[in-house]
């Protein structure tokens, strides 16, 4: 992957000192069972607070435990759990070490890399909340500080997280374990009679590179000059923070809160048998009607929302699966149970956008470049850096649509904060004659989205080859917040770029 691939005369190619990496296919399967993190909830008017540290956490039962940076001691961080319209204030201090364990690449752009070495900043991916609470990148604070953020919760239910965004070096406190989920729930979703309480599981995927003494390693490139590497795609595939663990579940129907966490990979998850299964939401929030699936693909970012019944498989297990790979086990007790669980046949309404609504077009590319002198390969949203002046400026309350015309080769899982939106479609179009003259010619049909992806949406993955348009209405509030690939190592260098909603 990686779309600059004309060989650099300039790259040095010394070999960097890879550790020995762990071959998790000799690791006994399905001896863990599946950690479920604590939860936490806001109890009135009082701040939660949560503490980033470091700690040591066992990813399987054969391995030593593995050095890792936390919400709250725990990777993933505790499941956060709020009600829509509730206001919920978080303090999140630092207490992390004060130098980083893992690589820090003085060369990234933009990232003000020197010192220092150790700086956070949390954003709750998906909510809409004013900027001083949002995680603006540069908001970073070090050992020793906090920050007390307020979130108004005025959104309806959905799967939401919480990751590091510091400037420069999230990619590598995301990597260390910087994540957790956030459920915020409303009275509409309630009185659907979904599964719930212990029949509905947070399955957080992440994967990492382990050496063969279980510690995270991150990697470099050979190129001296420029030791940042485009992608990272890990040899151990957690859930939970677990490696190959196991659930045990009762015949009957659980909801599955799934999210890619992931620096780079995407998941295909599918069950062993092929099985069919009903996602019921996205990013944000329920679809309009429950979708069957045989396989859904997950982007770093993205969130899914699957019910999975497992009364026909009483006494039996079954493996979920990564394309062929598969990474945890489902243990189905025998015997009977009363499962008084719904999926209603109508979910929510989602009214479809309007393209008539939008009173602002924007052209926005995907870029990728090789500069062999010395410097990585950059990769740009519309063909800017971070610390170039704001473009995009949407009014309060207005509705826009934004063409991502992805002229590299990969698939960039592109996401908005604060706001969210639906996708129109992704259709083929020439990127020479892009390039040439900016001017679209496209080369076949759009492609609706698939029902999956049919509701409200806060990441949308943009496929290589294609212009995918997004409609977005800017509501919420005014200020300065970030768009990026959810590729971590393609944010940091540098597929971010602010945009600012402006009052009317
Ligand atoms: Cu998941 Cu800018 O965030
Ligand atoms: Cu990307």
């Amino acid at each position: 992957m990686g779309g600059g691939s004309a060989l650099c005369k300039h790259m040095v190619t010394d070999q960097p000192n890879v550790p020995r990496l762990l071959d998790p296919t000799q690791l006994k399967p399905f001896v863990d069972p599946l950690p479920l993190p604590p939860v936490l909830r806001a109890s009135d008017g009082k701040a939660l607070r949560v503490d980033m540290r470091e700690t040591e956490q066992r990813l399987h039962r054969d391995l030593s435990p593995t050095r890792v940076w936390t919400y709250g001691g725990c990777m993933p961080g505790p499941t956060i759990e709020v009600q829509s319209g509730k206001t919920v204030r978080i303090d999140w201090r630092n207490e992390l070490p004060r130098k980083h364990f893992l690589p820090i690449d003085h060369r990234i752009h933009g990232a003000e890399l020197d010192k220092p070495e150790v700086r956070a900043i949390v954003h709750v991916h998906g909510a809409s909340v004013p900027t001083a609470s949002d995680g603006y990148p540069e908001d970073w604070y070090v050992p020793g500080q906090s920050r007390l953020h307020t979130y108004p919760n005025k959104q309806d239910a959905a799967a939401l997280w919480y990751h590091d965004h510091a400037m420069g070096i999230n990619r590598l406190n995301i990597y260390a374990g910087m994540f957790g989920n956030l459920i915020l729930r409303d009275e509409h979703e309630r009185s659907l009679g979904l599964p719930q309480g212990e029949q509905e599981i947070p399955l957080t995927l992440s994967d990492r590179l382990l050496t063969t003494d279980a510690q995270l390693y991150y990697p470099v490139s050979g190129n001296s000059e420029a030791p940042w590497v485009s992608e990272v795609f890990g040899n151990a595939m957690l859930v939970n923070g677990a490696l190959l663990p196991y659930l045990d579940v009762q015949p009957r129907r659980y909801r599955f809160r799934v999210l890619n966490a992931s620096n780079a990979r995407f998941f295909n998850l599918k069950l062993r048998d092929g099985r069919s299964f009903q996602q019921i939401g996205s990013d944000q929030g329920l679809l309009p009607a429950p979708v069957t699936q045989h396989s859904v693909f997950i982007a770093p970012g993205e969130r899914v929302d699957l019910v999975i019944d497992f009364a026909a498989l009483a006494g039996q297990q079954i493996e979920l699966l990564n394309d062929a790979l598969p990474i945890m086990q489902l243990r189905i007790g025998s015997g009977r149970v009363r499962d008084t669980s719904e999926v209603p046949a109508v979910l929510r309404d989602v009214p479809r956008m309007p393209e008539s609504a939008a009173t602002q077009q924007r052209m926005l590319t995907l870029d990728s470049y090789q500069d062999c002198v010395a410097e990585p390969m950059l990769m740009l949203l519309a063909g800017k850096r971070w610390h170039e002046p704001v473009t995009e400026k949407p009014v309060l309350g207005s509705t826009e649509i934004w063409n991502l015309i992805n002229l590299t080769d990969d698939s960039h899982p592109i996401h908005l904060h604060m706001v969210r939106f639906q996708i129109l479609d992704r259709r083929p179009f020439d990127s020479g004659e892009w390039m040439e003259s900016q001017t679209v010619r496209y080369t076949g049909p759009a492609q609706l989205p698939s029902a999956g992806e049919a509701g409200w949406k806060d990441v949308v993955q943009a496929w290589p080859g294609m212009i995918t348009r997004i409609i977005v209405r800017f509501d919420g509030y005014v200020g300065r917040y970030a768009w990026h690939c959810h590729l971590l190592e393609h944010e940091a260098n540098e597929m971010m770029r602010p945009f600012e909603v402006v009052a009317a």
